[in-house]
């Protein structure tokens, strides 16, 4: 690694999805400024993210969301040590416009780039607020696109135990919240509705994924959940929305819950983190408080809108990967399927 002594400072992009995020950040641990300009309220037209209209959306965006990074952080493009940008995984019409862009200013200020993953930003988002963790621990990564049991072993490596087979759990509380007219984003409605739903009201399978100890599945329960409407409707009767909802989300955090502690225990560690935007899910965070606690686990968690898309996690991912010298030419692309640990 190189000398760490000096501050590095990273002006960091995230466009991977219906965010575009611009954030200037210190040592990987310091975020000076964090712009977040979000599009929920267009999609919410729609159901959900229409991605043509995400990335003309970023286009006319990212410009000024970057100067105003740099603005709120007081900094100058100048001060900068590195561009890091999100290059995948994502829609990739989105994160072209970030990769462009980065590329640009990259090029027209001679500051060097570096690409970033997306999860590996969303893992590295617990470095901010969390100054004493350090690799090696457990991390259980769950977005609107992703479901994944991860050993963290080193900044920047990483040993997956489990991943989804199909629905990522963000994507099951997206369906669901619209099969029970809640609407997008589904996640923080189900969340919020749920603190008046019964819990155990309805039995909903908790599946298991019978080769995989790690493995989720989510599909099953979001069937579940839609046969149970379709019950109630067939019989002409009224089902409650907040008891749907909690006892949903109760099986989705059991099964989180029960792998993650599973997946601690058996590689014999004391620290376990969470990441992505069902990571700020109040009823998970309860849940894997107390069970850590209960085993005496150190839990780490990003506050929520770390949890959530932004540039901050992006520009404390790239911090480790500058220590490490890594530097991207400009021809790094947009990786709309790229893989955890796969090189850039
Ligand atoms: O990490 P993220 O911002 O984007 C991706 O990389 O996918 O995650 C977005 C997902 C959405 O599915 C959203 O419904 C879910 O995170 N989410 C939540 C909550 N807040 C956001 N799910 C459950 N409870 C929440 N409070
Ligand atoms: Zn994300």
């Amino acid at each position: 690694m190189e000398n760490t002594e000096e501050t590095v400072t990273i002006l960091a992009v995230e466009t991977s999805c219906d965010e575009t995020a611009a954030a200037v950040v210190e040592n990987g641990r310091e975020v000076l400024s964090n712009v977040i300009s979000s599009q929920i309220a267009l999609h919410t037209l729609y159901g959900g993210v229409v991605p043509e209209i995400a990335s003309r959306k970023h286009i006319e965006k990212i410009n000024q969301v970057m100067e105003e990074a740099l603005t709120q952080a007081g900094k100058k493009l100048s001060d900068m040590d590195a561009i890091a940008v999100t290059c995948g995984p994502g829609l990739v019409g989105a994160l072209l416009v970030g990769v462009s862009a980065a590329k640009a200013v990259s090029f027209a200020s001679g500051i060097p780039l570096i690409g970033v993953h997306h999860i590996e930003g969303h893992i590295s988002a617990n470095y901010i607020e969390n100054r004493d963790l350090e690799p090696p621990f457990v991390c259980l990564v769950v977005s609107g696109g992703h479901s994944h049991l991860v050993v963290v072993k080193d900044y920047g490596e990483y040993e997956i135990l489990g991943r989804t087979r199909d629905d990522a759990a963000g994507e099951a509380f997206d369906k669901v919240a619209r099969a029970i007219g809640l609407g997008y984003p589904g996640g923080p409605k189900i969340d919020k509705v749920s603190r008046e739903g019964n819990p155990d009201a309805i039995a909903f399978p908790r599946a298991k994924v019978g080769d995989s100890d790690y493995d989720f599945s989510f599909s099953g329960l979001k069937s579940a959940v839609l046969n149970y409407l379709n019950s109630c409707e067939m019989k002409g009767e009224t089902y409650c929305q907040a008891d749907v909802a909690a006892s949903f989300q109760k099986a989705v955090v059991d099964v989180l819950t029960e792998h993650s502690i599973h997946a601690v225990e058996a590689c014999g560690m004391k620290k376990f983190a969470i990441a992505g935007g069902v990571a700020s899910n109040s009823a998970l965070r309860e849940a894997l408080a107390q069970a850590c606690k209960e085993r005496d686990i150190a839990f780490y968690h990003p506050s929520p809108i770390l949890c959530t898309d932004n540039a901050a996690m992006i520009g404390a991912a790239g911090y480790y990967e500058f220590l490490k010298g890594v530097r991207h030419g400009y021809d790094l692309n947009a990786a709309p399927n790229l893989k955890l640990g796969q090189s850039i």
